[in-house]
């Protein structure tokens, strides 16, 4: 286990940079659509020239940083725009995984843009190089990222008729939520308000205490099943009882699958233990393909042991259904939790500089075997890693940690059934900075399509974050008016 690099979320990425033109280009009609529970929605893809370097004037190098923009929906003269503060993966992910925005653009009247995360997905500073060396990696920074989001929505303002007195509207959710809520902390002439959907921005060293995390993900499986996490925490000693003899590491790969054999039980448990906290945080009321396709309610899915050593063949089936329940996989890798690795690589840099988020374990108020966190072991490894050092204290100086007070308009959701709570905002702290909590709400569940399987607590939130749009683009409409007469 890599303490303090449980990714927010595990990303898909295509690293291909085609050759730059103009500073916006048009991209191709219809090249992607967005399908989910029947519904289709298209949008255009685009790339905005972007500086590399937002903070320095030494080089002035670019990259094509690509975003995604849908305006069937928007009211021309002044309609607000929503724009989606991607995060650590392919923001074609995201788009697809945002239903929440599709199903209000009608209503708001909006244009809805998802803007890509630089170093992920096709926005890639330096092409396949991007990750080559720590002197490629040194512009990877949630800081540069808001810039670019910052500088992408003036341009758009500029370029697109009708847009330029249009009131923005952060939406992000998890890593990208967190990037929502700051970027209207940072940036609030360029957006009027936020919806911070399951945003950690607490996860810090200092802030919560660092067990939060796997506590939440071992109450959500003890409501899962009678013995699901007493199960889970008998797991650790059986599978370190097998992994003492060769014979038993034969039978640990065999049952789960795995593509090459074990020579130690430690990769496995770690691994075991990433997948149950993925598992805990996709527990939607239906069936989804997010970080992988799975049934509704997966965690209370109850696969059959069998007859030898039925504790662990059960947790192998567990394992399976998170990993093949579309019947794919033709073999299990424990070196990832999730399809994909292009956007581990980016959010590990991440989690080794400024987005250092301990993480640790105690075995009583979890299910997981006790495991500190300890600094000095995870800066040695991101040394190792990059040859970078972390600076644990750097997101509360950049971003105020718990004192935010001083700034207005976010909305702050959690899923009080997912992990990433423990770190979120989940009461308000002024009129203006308000928690929405959806009791029975996995990770970010507000952001995804309407579903006739929703819990009536996630169309309530939904209504109050649309209730919240609205009265920030009645408020900026306001001021643009008295600031006009
Ligand atoms: C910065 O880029 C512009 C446009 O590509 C170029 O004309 C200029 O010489 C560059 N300046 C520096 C200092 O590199
Ligand atoms: C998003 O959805 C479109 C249309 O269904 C699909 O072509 C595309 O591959 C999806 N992107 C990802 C990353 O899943
Ligand atoms: C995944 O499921 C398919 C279909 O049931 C099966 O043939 C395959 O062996 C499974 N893969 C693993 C690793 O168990």
């Amino acid at each position: 286990m890599r303490p303090g690099v449980a990714l927010l979320l595990l990303s898909l990425c295509v690293s291909r940079t085609p050759g730059l033109k103009s500073r916006i280009l048009p991209g191709r009609r219809g090249a992607g659509g967005v399908a989910a529970g029947g519904r289709t929605s298209s949008y255009r893809t685009f790339y905005f020239q972007q500086q590399i370097d937002h903070f320095g004037f030494f080089k002035n190098g670019t990259f094509k940083q690509r975003y995604l923009v849908a305006d069937q929906h928007w009211h021309k003269s002044g309609g607000p725009i929503l724009f989606y503060t991607g995060n650590e993966g392919d923001i074609t992910w995201f788009c697809n995984n945002t239903g929440f925005m599709w199903d209000v653009a009608e209503q708001l009247g909006a244009m809805l843009v998802f803007a890509e995360h630089r170093y992920y997905g096709e926005s890639l500073p330096f092409g396949a190089e991007s990750f080559r060396d720590a002197e490629r990696l040194n512009f990877l920074s949630s800081e540069q990222a808001l810039a670019d989001y910052a500088a992408l929505v003036g341009a758009l303002k500029k370029s697109r008729a009708g847009a330029e007195g249009s009131p923005v509207i952060a939406v992000g959710g998890s890593y990208g939520g967190m990037l929502a809520a700051w970027f209207r902390m940072k940036y609030p002439h360029v957006v009027v308000g936020a919806l911070a959907a399951s945003a950690p921005i607490w996860q810090f060293p200092g802030m919560v205490p660092c067990g939060v995390f796997y506590q939440i993900v071992t109450e959500v499986f003890s409501k899962g099943g009678a013995h699901c996490s007493a199960n889970v925490r008998r797991s650790w000693i059986a599978v370190d009882r097998l992994a003492s003899t060769d014979e038993g590491l034969r039978w640990l790969a065999a049952e789960f699958g795995l593509c090459s054999p074990l020579s130690r039980g430690d990769g496995l448990k770690s691994w075991l233990q990433e997948t149950w906290g993925n598992l805990a945080m996709v527990n939607y009321p239906y069936g989804a393909d997010f970080l992988q396709p799975l049934p509704a309610w997966p965690v209370q899915v109850r696969p059959l042991p069998s007859l030898l050593h039925p504790l662990l063949s059960g947790v192998a089936k567990a394992a399976k259904l998170y990993y093949n329940y579309t019947g794919q996989a033709e073999c299990l890798d424990i070196s990832q939790t999730a399809t994909g690795q292009l956007g581990t690589r980016g959010w590990f840099y991440q989690a080794c500089t400024e987005m250092v988020m301990p993480m640790c374990t105690d075995g009583v108020q979890d299910m997981f075997e006790p495991e500190e966190w300890d600094f000095q072991a995870f800066s040695d490894e991101c040394f190792h890693e990059f040859g970078v050092r972390p600076r644990p204290d750097w997101a509360e100086t950049a971003y105020g940690g718990r004192d935010i007070k001083s700034h207005s308009n976010i909305v702050f959701s959690n899923g009080g059934m997912d992990p990433w709570t423990g770190g979120g905002v989940t009461s308000s702290l002024s009129d203006s900075l308000v928690a929405i909590v959806i009791p029975e709400g996995a990770h970010h569940l507000d952001l995804r399509y309407n579903s006739e399987y929703d819990p009536q607590n996630v169309l309530i939130a939904r209504a109050r974050e649309v209730k919240y749009f609205r009265k920030w683009i009645e408020e900026a409409r306001a001021e643009g008016r008295e600031g006009r007469g």
